[in-house]
């Protein structure tokens, strides 16, 4: 019987905490031993694993054939860049020629970047009305939405708010060798987003009717959930430099083609000093083109398998003996104290014990 347990049925008024494994620290413990050929072969596994991951996704990314083209700078003239962006009446139409460096296969994907544009500012990302935009009924809940909650004579503004109203909307028409190709605009939203966030039965009204424009008209008779370009705004990106989603070409395009694109440079970007760029990206299994996480694979890789040869070499050139007192003394270099702090504190955790 234990010690503890008779005390405590002697004295039924003792405030002693009944005897558990727990609460005396008993509970099984694991005590990994680093024995050398423990700490090498983990080390060496962690690098055999982790070079070739790394070699596969940079090559993976390097396939990757992206082609960038910032429009804005060029799309305007120097002089008055606010004046001709918000003056309605100016023709904003700007054609770009590209010369595609390597064969692209589809899908291809065609992305906007826009840079500088903190879609994640506080008050802009809350700028919404999840309810509105999910139920038909729910179109008076604009809360949150000010300044674009309602219109001036009180109808409430559906989809309300600052993310909605900043809709962007530039257009792209893309021609390859002077014949022009289809951009496919279907399913370029989440489907969770088109089935789940936003009403098949709710349908855009007195949006963009107010005196300041601040982006894309929506047509009215297509419900929210078909409205694929303000479900990816909406989404709002986590960084001021961010691409989304325009569209699709389900055609491969040769190396060398000659890509005409005409945008209508319609989004004012200049009265903040953002940018805009068009993005055109092949994508594969890491997705699009990014060599951070294949780099990153090889560091650790490579430190660890590194790492596996220096503790080789060290045990090789210069095992401890077990049981040896004499790598105690101090002028045996950094890893003896270091061995010798660790073996005093285990035997002082000993002494405690006892
Ligand atoms: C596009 O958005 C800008 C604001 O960024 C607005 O001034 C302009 O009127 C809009 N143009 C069209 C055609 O929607």
């Amino acid at each position: 019987m234990d010690p503890l347990q008779t005390q405590e049925d002697s004295s039924k008024k003792s405030n002693k905490p009944k005897y558990s494994k727990f609460t005396q620290q008993e509970l099984p413990a694991c005590k990994p031993l680093l024995t050398p050929a423990i700490v090498i072969s983990a080390f060496l596994l962690v690098g055999i694993l982790f070079v070739p991951i790394g070699l596969a996704s940079l090559s993976a990314s390097q396939e990757i054939v992206e082609l960038i083209d910032r429009y804005d700078t060029n799309c305007v003239p120097m002089a008055d860049k606010v004046g001709f962006i918000q003056n309605s009446k100016t023709d904003k139409s700007c054609t770009r020629t590209l010369t595609v460096p390597k064969h692209m296969r589809s899908p291809i994907k065609i992305y906007y970047q826009i840079g500088d544009f903190y879609q994640n500012h506080r008050r802009y990302v809350k700028s919404r009305s999840d309810k509105q935009l999910r139920y038909k009924d729910a179109a008076h809940l604009t809360k949150d939405c000010e300044p674009e909650g309602y219109r001036a004579d009180g109808a409430p503004i559906v989809p309300c708010g600052l993310i909605a109203w900043s809709l962007f909307n530039d257009t792209y028409t893309i021609s390859v060798n002077k014949k022009s190709i289809e951009v496919n605009k279907k399913d370029i939203a989440w489907q969770s987003d088109k089935n789940k966030k936003f009403g098949s039965d709710v349908y855009p009204s007195n949006f963009q009717n107010g005196n300041l424009i601040g982006g894309a008209k929506l047509n009215e008779s297509i419900p929210l959930s078909e409205q694929e370009d303000l479900i990816v705004w909406m989404r709002t990106a986590a960084l001021p430099t961010f691409r989304k989603l325009y569209g699709r070409i389900e055609t491969d395009i040769m190396a060398n083609d000659q890509l005409t694109v005409v945008i209508q440079n319609n989004y004012n970007t200049y009265s903040f000093g953002g940018s805009k760029a068009l993005v055109l990206s092949t994508t594969s299994w890491i997705g699009g083109k990014n060599n951070f996480i294949g780099i990153a694979y090889l560091i650790v890789g490579g430190l660890c398998l590194f790492l596996a040869l220096v503790f080789v070499a060290l045990y090789m050139i210069k095992p401890r003996t077990l049981g040896d007192p004499s790598f105690l003394s101090w002028n045996r270099g950094p890893i003896a104290h270091w061995t010798m702090l660790q073996s005093f504190s285990v035997s002082c955790i000993a002494h405690l014990k006892e």
